[in-house]
């Protein structure tokens, strides 16, 4: 599709057949597989000032924590057992954890690799294959390649909106420029590459949403997460109003038109909104979820916008998610 094309489509009165259509190459392409993957927010501690962000550097309410590695390790463990084959590794920029190079964090990864769990054998006899997936925020290249070499496969940083204007009004410490030139090196390593961009932020236009599916081809990008914009109390956006869902499921379905290999998810954000949504998205062209398996007590702490907290109950967690897949007419891998 043309940009403008894509313009046309996401002020269409009757979205419909669009979404028939981002569900038929979904089908096509995909199959009816939705890949399951498990996320461990590790730490809120953060260096930076996203206003959106309800973990930015200057809310002081706050209370920051960061889980031992033992308990990090634990939990990916507990997550392998129910079933999980990709970990995702989610903190704020958190310079314990980055320092060095990313000396700590490559600490994390080869631990959670040295797991003897991570390499029994499937049902069928076949070697499981456990990905690590990083979402740590920007990386310097060395650190990014520690990483790599410490066995993280995948790397998530969205590139949040491709408007540099809006982009630096969003983030006083940050450009769009070096933001790409991580996601490009992420690229480079050999890492699957996950960027995304939030939908409603105060500001954005349905030019710089279109120009947002088109920079995930720019990059060649395997994975784009894309999620409404949430207002965060104590952050300056509070009070802004959130993104719209229709909105985001059009955007999700134009990225499923436009790059049918991506691998897309239903953003826990839509469901933050309107839980029905995000069951809603997988008929929209998304193919994958996630599923926080964070210790309840760390939960409230890592609020990057306002959601209920559940508790986690890792194994039940995982049978109720392949449950509502299959209710779907899904498989879940
Ligand atoms: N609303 C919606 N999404 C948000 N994120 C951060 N803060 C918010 C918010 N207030 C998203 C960003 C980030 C991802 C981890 O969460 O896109 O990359």
């Amino acid at each position: 599709m043309t940009k403008q094309e894509m313009i046309d489509a996401l002020m269409l009165e009757d979205f419909s057949p669009v979404y028939h259509e981002a569900d038929r190459i979904r089908k096509e392409v995909k199959g009816d597989d939705v890949f399951v993957r498990s996320i461990i927010e590790f730490s809120n501690y953060c260096n930076r000032q996203c206003k959106y962000c309800g973990i930015n550097c200057f809310n002081q309410n706050v209370k920051r924590y960061r889980m031992p590695l033992s308990e990090i390790v634990d939990t990916a463990a507990q997550a392998i057992a129910a079933g999980y084959r990709t970990i995702v590794l989610q903190s704020g920029e958190d310079p314990y954890f980055n320092g060095d190079n990313a000396k700590r964090l490559g600490e994390v990864v080869s631990a959670i690799r040295a797991l003897p769990t991570a390499y029994e054998p499937e049902p069928d006899g076949s070697k499981p294959i456990l990905d690590i997936t990083m979402s740590t925020g920007e990386l310097p290249y060395e650190a990014l390649a520690h990483l790599r070499e410490c066995g993280a496969t995948r790397y998530l940083l969205r590139h949040e909106t491709s408007d540099p204007e809006l982009y630096a009004f969003l983030h006083p410490c940050g450009t769009l420029e070096e933001r790409i030139s991580c996601l490009r090196n992420i690229k480079k390593l050999g890492y699957a590459t996950g960027s995304g961009f939030m939908v409603g932020l105060p500001g954005q236009t349905l030019s710089s949403i279109a120009d947002d599916v088109i920079l995930l081809e720019t990059l060649e990008c395997d994975m784009a997460g894309i999620g409404p914009f949430i207002s965060s109390p104590d952050t300056p956006l509070e009070g802004y109003p959130n993104g719209e869902t229709e909105l985001t499921k059009r955007a999700v379905a134009l990225c499923r038109i436009h790059r049918p290999e991506l691998n897309l998810p239903v953003t826990t954000a839509l469901g933050v909104l309107n839980p029905k949504e995000r069951e809603d998205a997988f008929s929209c062209g998304a193919n994958v979820i996630m599923k926080k398996v964070t210790p309840t007590k760390y939960k409230e702490a890592y609020s990057i916008y306002p959601s209920t907290i559940e508790e986690t109950r890792i194994m039940e967690d995982r049978q109720n998610l392949d449950k509502m897949i299959r209710s779907l007419g899904r498989r879940p891998v």
